[in-house]
């Protein structure tokens, strides 16, 4: 099944790394092309010769050899991978990359590296729940990279919580379905709206709401590894895709004026936006003075972007979403009917966890067949793959 495929996996210093024997040695056997990058104090806990021979290359640590001057060329062995897969992920390893630290061969090739980087932390609880490397991690997300978290249980310390590598049989099933789906929506473009809108009341305020634009980056990055070509339109997010077409809109209705643009050309619309529904009739045009005790702005309905196009709908497969507080499910049904959606992720602001601003998501997929599909809590980038996963078997 990996037939052809180039794996670059770097290891870092972890009790974990042991794992990596294994891991080497299940991608050889599915036809994998694998080479290996070692930091040094990976070889505390593996040796070179054992990771060398499972995947039948040489173990790369240092930028040349020492002994007969040959360049290890990390720009190419970046280029060379189809895929790389930093694990164990260690907490040192992590710092530098979030900062752009680079002094060693393995962060030279991860800052040089062209194809999707995953990245499997493995430390001890107190470790992994630290700010500083949850910070890392969501920066290295923001960065475009995914993360395969920490699995609970038993530590090398003892302890026993979130810090354990994913098991190799674990990697290597992430790795495949990442592999195989990298060229599953080739040619297709995908129109995604994403984050708030802001409607004005004056030159200085605005009705908004609190989506901060990461589910949306979440999706552009997954339908792109699929090898889809995106296009966001998105409200004033603090997070935006780094690859890909992005507009930048205020209100909802600068944002349909956008999507109706593009929505003749797209095979998948996601409506990730949370789109006000209303907006001042009557923005002032200088800002208003404080003076009465209570001040009263009229409200007129925006439209409904997802609906409009709802109507237009001709070929594409359209996905919304349900952000609710009450009568969850019988709500996100009646939007999937209403704005003639294909597919809705209903995500409840009563889930911990879940909706704005949150790195994690728990949702419910509903279909026009009355299928029904509840998701545990995970991160926003594992909700955009099953998203992207069931948007694949549509167009199969
Ligand atoms: O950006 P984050 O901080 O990561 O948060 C993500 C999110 C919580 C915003 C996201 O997961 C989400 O739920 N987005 C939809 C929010 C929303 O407005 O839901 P709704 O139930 O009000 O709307 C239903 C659907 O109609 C949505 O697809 C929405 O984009 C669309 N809509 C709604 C109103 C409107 N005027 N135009 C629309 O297109």
């Amino acid at each position: 099944m990996l037939a052809g495929k180039k794996i670059l996996l770097a290891v870092c210093g972890s009790i974990a790394a042991y794992k990596t024997a294994f891991f080497v040695r299940l991608l050889v056997k599915e036809g994998a092309e694998v080479k290996v990058i070692m930091t040094e104090s990976a070889k505390d806990f593996i040796t070179p010769l054992t990771l060398a021979t499972l995947s039948k290359n040489p173990v790369h640590s240092q930028y040349f050899d020492n002994t007969s001057g040959e360049w290890h060329n990390h720009v190419e062995l970046g280029m060379w991978a189809d895929l790389m897969l930093i694990a164990p992920l260690s907490a040192n390893t992590l710092g530098k990359m979030a900062n752009g630290i680079c002094d060693n061969l393995l962060l030279a090739t991860y800052l040089s590296a062209k194809c999707p980087v995953l990245v499997a932390p493995a430390m001890d609880l107190d470790m992994y729940q630290h700010p500083t490397t949850q910070e890392n991690l969501n920066r290295l997300i923001s960065y475009g990279n995914e993360v395969i978290e920490a699995r609970d249980g038993e530590l090398a310390s003892g302890l026993s919580g979130q810090g354990r590598m994913a098991e190799p049989e674990e990697l290597l099933e992430i790795v495949k379905k990442k592999l195989t789906n990298s060229a599953a929506l080739k040619g297709k473009r995908v129109l995604i709206t994403s984050g708030p809108t802001f409607e004005a009341i004056d030159p200085v305020r605005f009705i908004g709401n609190h989506s901060s634009g990461k589910m949306g980056s979440a999706l552009t990055k997954a339908f792109q590894d699929a090898g889809a070509e995106t296009i966001i339109i998105s409200g004033p997010a603090t997070y935006l895709p780094s690859s890909g077409e992005v507009i930048k809109v205020n209100s909802a209705n600068e944002m349909l004026a956008h999507a109706e643009k593009y929505h003749s050309d797209a095979d998948i619309v996601v409506f990730s936006a949370a789109v006000s529904d209303y907006r001042p009739e009557n923005p002032a045009t200088e800002k208003i003075k404080k003076k009465e005790d209570s001040l009263q702005i009229n409200l007129v309905k925006n439209p409904d972007i997802a609906a409009e196009l709802g109507k237009k709908k001709k070929h594409q497969f359209h996905v919304g979403f349900a952000l609710e507080t009450t009568n969850e499910e019988v709500n996100a049904q009646e939007k999937l009917k209403k704005k003639n959606f294909d597919l809705i992720v209903l995500n409840s602001l009563n889930d911990e966890g879940a909706g704005f601003q949150q790195d994690t998501n728990k949702v419910t997929f509903f279909d026009k067949n009355n299928n029904k599909h509840k998701f545990e809590l995970k991160s926003k980038t594992a909700v955009a793959q099953d998203i992207v996963n069931q948007v694949i078997k549509n167009f199969e």
